[in-house]
């Protein structure tokens, strides 16, 4: 189940999207702080943190 459209950033401020974000899931690296410092993810306004976690939580199942 992706609800995430994969050609749409799902982080606004750095440009980050979800299939890069799953690329990393799928490197074992899998805590929002890390895939934060590797993407530059929810290092701006934070808006898209919910989004990070969900998409976290349902990659991992
Ligand atoms: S949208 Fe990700 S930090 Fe702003």
């Amino acid at each position: 189940m992706d609800t995430f459209n994969q050609d749409e950033p799902i982080c606004r401020c750095s440009g980050t999207t979800s299939e890069q974000i799953v690329s990393l899931i799928h490197q074992g690296i899998q805590d929002l702080d890390s895939i934060s410092r590797n993407t530059g993810a929810c290092s701006g306004c934070g808006g898209c943190e919910f989004d990070v976690e969900q998409l976290i939580a349902n990659s991992i199942g």
